[in-house]
């Protein structure tokens, strides 16, 4: 995920700004930059490390206004013309978020007579304020950056500097984190705290649509309609290493409870509502192809699988496309019968999992066409494949996948609605009806978090069992495979996910009072049937946890415990019957003591057969 820092004051810019950057290394990055104000703008910029930026520094490079910056590729490869600072002549930009109209503005500049140098959103915005300031002379920088912000749809913390007014920064912010520090040699800005606590503790929250310029002398907050407010000053008790999880225990907790941001960056820019239909243009297949596909194999490991066997579902129902669901290590010792017909789909969020790539490679040799969802800019698959759907979840740093996975879920609901429209299979309303559905996942995925206390409870009643059972159907099914993954990895619980109507077919003869089952039994089509199985392993003696929708009021006289989730179109709720479920295993495994974030015997990325 991007970091953003900027700092003004007494002190050397340079080693400030490079200090704090290396304090937001934990975030993941590829790229990253600085920019110092002497009289005229100095950039230097790499691919790679904090390190190699230091590297390329020159000895005698100070000053005392500077801004830096850590990218994560979203919109172009890690190269170091995409790497922040961007600069339109006099004005410096870093950013961290995504600018979702940037193409559409892009193109305005361009016929204004803007070069563009790199493939970011970014540069757009540096362009935006040199043009607006050209086109108001009457404007300050802060000005200009209030106009802008109305300009731009999407999510953004800015920091800008401008040599026509050298001792401040102006900084704005939308949908993305910003914090300013206020030291005794100097103010601070940064995407986080953890940037700059080593020298202040005393912090200042940005709010959405708000602005801040800091200056040698003092920091002014702004709102947009440009009038100037107070701001509370809040002092930082954290240390380094909590201020690294924003305060949480664990990666993999912050990481469950950034879904709602990383759900709405995924699926930023397209999804057009009012239309009914999703803009998919890096899928790379036009309608005649999207027609005439006969076959999808999907191709994954792991929670990536589990995502895909959710898509197979989807594509299935929505765009009436077989699908299947393949083992990367299972298909590429195979003999899969493929043709040019069939649309071979990988699904890896770290893009570098041995067995996909060969896997997938291996359908490439029969001649189809094929795509990747992943979260990495830049890994391994977006060289393999015709085509890269990236999910905006940021860099996921616990072994165990959360905001990848929900992520994933949300890229497969885009493809399935944009093939179904095509295909005439959905009517742009029925789309619509799942776009809004969509869009208010973020909020309904907040509500979940809001009640993880009773999720904990359970945890905690339920953390010294040694097996557990997760059932559900259709959609639900893999969501189960990935609930009793998820509680297996950290957590050490033998578990097991079952097609509800599987159980008796053999695994109900391991059910009894010693056997928690949890029952994913949200409304839909399947939702009797579910009943019927809860029922049958209540009358085996296990204990039943339901995941139910909010307003399911019978659902309590069948089970011993309900987790709720917030009523939505039935093929959404994966998304937030996982949610519960990845805070299931997690409060599990901190009952048990267990290693969360590194669990035993895993790597984040499995670069090995
Ligand atoms: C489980 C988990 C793994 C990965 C699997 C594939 O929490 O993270 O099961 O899903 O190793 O990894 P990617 O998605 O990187 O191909």
């Amino acid at each position: 995920m991007c970091g953003i820092v900027g700092y003004v004051g007494t002190e050397n810019a340079v080693d400030i700004i490079i200090s704090s950057l290396k304090k937001l290394e934990y975030r993941g990055y590829d790229s990253a930059g600085i920019t110092v104000l002497n009289q005229k703008l100095e950039t230097y910029k790499t691919v790679g490390k904090i390190a190699d930026l230091e590297k390329i520094i020159p000895a005698n490079f100070t000053g005392h206004i500077g801004i830096g910056h850590t990218r994560w590729a979203t919109h172009g490869k890690p190269e170091t013309r995409n790497a922040h600072p961007h600069l339109s002549s006099n004005i410096a930009v870093v950013h961290n978020g995504i600018i979702e109209n940037y193409m559409k503005l892009k193109e305005k500049l361009i016929s204004q007579g803007y070069e563009f140098l790199s493939d970011t959103d970014t540069e757009v915005i540096a362009h935006l304020l040199h043009s607006t300031i050209k086109n108001n002379t009457q404007f300050s920088l802060l000005d200009a950056v209030r106009h802008v912000m109305n300009e731009m749809e999407g999510s953004y913390a800015i920091a800008v500097l401008y040599t026509a007014e050298p001792d401040h920064i102006v900084l704005a912010r939308k949908d993305s984190p910003l914090v300013i520090g206020l030291g005794n040699n100097g103010f601070f800005a940064a995407s986080d705290v953890t940037a700059f606590l080593r020298y202040t503790k005393n912090a200042v929250y940005v709010n959405d649509k708000e602005l801040v310029l800091i200056s040698p002398t003092g920091v002014e907050f702004y709102n947009n309609d440009g009038q100037q407010i107070e701001k509370k000053v809040d002092i930082i008790e954290w240390d380094e290493e909590a201020a690294e999880k924003a305060g949480y225990e664990h990666f993999m907790l912050k990481e469950i409870h950034e879904q709602s941001a990383s759900i709405q960056d995924t699926y930023a820019g397209k999804i057009s509502e009012l239309e009914g239909r999703v803009i998919l243009d890096e899928l790379k297949m036009s309608d005649d192809q999207l027609k005439n596909l006969q076959r999808i194999t999907i191709i994954a490991c792991g929670t990536s699988w589990n995502a895909g066997c959710v898509g197979k579902y989807l594509f299935e129902s929505l765009a009436g496309i077989h699908t299947d669901i393949e083992t990367a290590s299972e298909f590429r010792y195979g003999d899969p019968v493929l043709c040019g017909q069939v649309f071979t789909l990988a699904i890896t969020q770290s893009g570098e999992t041995a067995d996909t790539l060969a896997a997938i490679r291996s359908s490439k040799a029969y001649g189809c066409k094929a795509a990747a969802i992943t979260n990495v800019v830049g890994s391994s698959i977006t060289r393999e494949t015709d085509s890269v759907l990236f999910t905006r979840a940021g860099p996921e740093i616990g072994v165990a996948a959360t905001k990848t996975f929900t992520a994933q879920l949300i890229i497969l609901y885009l493809m399935a609605i944009h093939m179904g429209t095509v295909r005439g299979r959905l009517t742009p309303e029925n789309a619509r009806d799942i776009l809004v559905g969509i869009k208010q996942l973020p909020g309904q995925v907040q509500k979940v978090l809001n009640n993880k206390n009773i999720i904990k409870e359970c945890a905690e009643h339920y953390a010294k069992v040694q097996d557990y059972f997760f059932i559900g159907r259709h959609v639900n099914y893999p969501v189960s495979l990935e609930g009793a993954l998820k509680l297996k990895e950290i957590s050490y619980i033998h578990a097991e996910g079952y097609a509800a109507g599987e159980l008796k077919h053999g695994p109900l003869a391991l059910i009894s009072s010693e056997t928690p089952v949890v029952a994913i039994a949200t409304k839909g089509h399947t939702y009797e049937k579910v009943l019927s199985n809860i029922k049958e392993v209540k009358a085996r003696g296990a204990e039943v946890i339901a995941i139910a929708n909010q307003s399911d009021t019978e659902i309590n006289k069948y089970v011993d415990m309900v987790l709720r989730i917030p009523d939505c179109h039935e093929l959404l709720s994966p998304v937030l019957s996982s949610v519960v479920l990845q805070l299931l295993a997690y409060y599990t495994a901190y009952a048990r003591g267990c290693s969360i974030d590194k669990p035993r015997n895993l790597a984040k990325s499995v670069t090995v057969e």
